[in-house]
């Protein structure tokens, strides 16, 4: 058996691999074999690091240095100067903005990990993903072990209610509630469904959650299983993530090879398997019954609740569908108890959040914090601040179905219910910043074009919502919208969100309803015939009146 001196993990998460992060591997590689330093030295590819747009990134390790935007032929340097020497390399050094002036020593002092509080990205980054044994060695399937040998499925439903966990697919409803209408239901057949549809723009939080840690979804499945009395799982996952269903299947194999999964997990005489189908791409077959839906082969489009899922769910059997970032959550509540968990974000959100953080902010990628962080503290602290010198317009939480925060919420705590009183949401962690060179109603266009797109057409509120509001604010945007247009929006919003028949068509207008709040005054002057942004091409001759 080979002990190395030093490690160098090398992200393999989908946005590093899209910037060359196989080439920099394959040269790092190439470079330490020309050393001589394959016995001591250890290249692992792992999940996902987190500051995606500064891809490829590797940590060498015992130091913990994290070196970005790699090239090919920088590896030499790296290997010859830090492997070899002991010497970082300063200038290929990640650093968070605010770190930049000084020098290096360890991955803490890049800033990276400043704020951060990681539960559910534990092993992203640290293990490889492909390796059963490190996933063990860090303490994996212990959960299970536990759960299956010394307590009872009561047991774990009560500590999961006890932890506080609510759903991070987007309702945030507490899924120890969720698992205790499931479990006492007497039936020949349950289901345990992991959500990984992700069809929100600008979320990949599920994908590379997967990516880098996928035994830690079947582990937590395999409890959920254990807790309401199923013993089959489903993992619906979004057909573009092609390197997540390959991970997933691979530790699935592995799992039952060792006796994780299949029957009798150990010996205890409780089974427990699942199967991964892949979805086509539609934005609402992430909703739980169009995703229930098209599993059972019809069309993705949503049911009338009740009944819930949780009751009559697939193929009319009581099912539990969760989101992967609430059940990466599992095993350590299970593993550290409820108490522990509670004591981290606040008491009525406990735990941490995993956010996508995107647009015009400097660190763009994944960062898990604890939940009650301010927006400013995520925007100015962990993402550095705006770029270019411009100044912040506003926030959108939530995704596109979140509402659009002005300035004056950037002090605003992010949970739940804090974000929900000031009219936006939590939703599935997308947080897109927007720059004050941006047009409100621009903006606000090309959400209502995602929607119209993807309203299933089921319901007429929201089919022809979606439609009529996308058409106005391009009248809006072309200088051609009439005298009343804001007052149709409004009317529209109202209608869109009290008789839609889904989530979908009901929260769409949350980002117009906000932007009304917060933005009338630039809208209203695009009726005017002004683009305060100088961003539409407002043509005044063809306005409509
Ligand atoms: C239009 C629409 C799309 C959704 N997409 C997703 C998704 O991609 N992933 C997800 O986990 N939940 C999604 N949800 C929420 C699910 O319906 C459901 O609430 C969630 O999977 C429950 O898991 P949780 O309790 O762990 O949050 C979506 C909801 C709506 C209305
Ligand atoms: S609200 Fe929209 S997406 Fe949902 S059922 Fe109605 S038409 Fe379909």
């Amino acid at each position: 058996m080979s002990y190395f001196r030093a490690h160098v993990l090398v992200c393999a998460g989908t946005p590093c691999m899209l910037k060359g992060a196989g080439a920099v591997k394959d040269a790092l590689c190439r470079e330490i074999e020309r050393a001589g330093l394959q016995e001591e030295v250890r290249v692992v590819e792992t999940g996902c690091l987190g500051p995606c747009d500064d891809g490829p990134v590797i940590v060498v390790y015992p130091e913990g240095v994290m070196y970005s935007k790699l090239k090919p032929e920088e590896m030499s340097r790296i290997v010859q100067q830090h492997l070899l020497k002991g010497r970082v390399v300063e200038d290929l050094v990640y650093r968070a903005e605010k770190e930049k002036a000084k020098p290096v020593v360890s991955l803490e002092e890049q800033g990276y990990l400043d704020r951060q509080y990681r539960i559910v990205l534990r092993n992203c980054g640290r293990i490889d993903p492909d390796s059963i044994e490190e996933y063990i060695a860090n303490g994996g399937y212990e959960a299970l072990g536990k759960a299956l040998t010394t307590m009872t499925p009561e047991q774990v439903v009560a500590t999961v209610k006890d932890s506080g966990l609510r759903g991070r697919g987007g309702a945030g409803f507490p899924t120890g509630l969720k698992w205790s209408f499931t479990a006492p239901i007497a039936a020949d057949q349950k289901y345990i469904i992991c959500n990984a549809d992700e069809g929100e723009p600008g979320t990949f939080k599920d994908r590379l959650i997967l990516e880098g840690d996928p035994h830690s979804i079947i582990e937590a499945m395999a409890i959920a299983g254990y807790a309401v009395g199923a013993d089959q799982g489903i993992v619906y996952i979004r057909g573009e993530y092609h390197l997540s269903i390959e991970r997933l299947q691979r530790a699935a194999a592995r799992a039952r090879e060792l006796g994780l999964l299949g029957k009798d997990i150990f010996g205890t005489g409780f089974n427990f398997d699942l199967q991964i189908r892949t979805g086509a791409g539609a934005y609402v077959c992430g909703e739980e019954t169009a995703l229930i839906e098209s599993l059972e082969g019809k069309r993705g489009e949503p049911r009338l609740k009740p009944p819930y899922p949780g009751v009559a769910g697939l193929w009319g059997k009581p099912t539990v569908v969760n989101n992967v970032e609430t059940l990466a959550n599992i095993p350590p509540i299970i593993l550290k108890s409820a108490e522990w968990f509670r004591g981290i974000g606040t008491e009525k959100t406990p735990g941490t959040k995993v956010f996508t953080m995107l647009g015009d902010i400097t660190n763009q990628g994944l960062i898990e914090v604890p939940m009650g962080i301010t927006l400013r503290e995520v925007i100015y602290g962990v993402g550095g601040g705006i770029p270019n010198g411009r100044g912040f317009k506003l926030a959108q939480t939530g995704g596109t179905s979140g509402g659009c925060l002005p300035k004056e919420f950037l002090d605003l705590p992010m949970d739940y219910d804090s974000l929900a009183e000031a009219g936006s949401a939590l939703g599935s962690g997308a947080l897109l910043v927007i720059d004050d060179s941006h047009c409100i109603v621009d903006v606000l266009r090309s959400f209502m074009k995602f929607f119209q797109h993807e309203s299933c057409g089921q319901c007429t509120p929201c089919r022809e919502g979606t439609a009529r509001l996308y058409q106005l604010f391009s009248d809006l945007a072309a200088g051609k919208a009439g005298q009343d247009a804001v007052q149709l929006i409004k009317e529209l919003c109202q209608t869109m969100q009290l008789s839609s028949l889904c989530g979908l068509g009901q929260s769409a207008p949350n980002g117009v309803v906000t932007a009304l709040q917060y933005f009338e005054e630039e809208i209203q002057k695009h009726v005017a015939g002004e683009c305060p942004a100088g961003v539409c091409r407002i043509s005044m001759g063809s306005r409509a009146v």
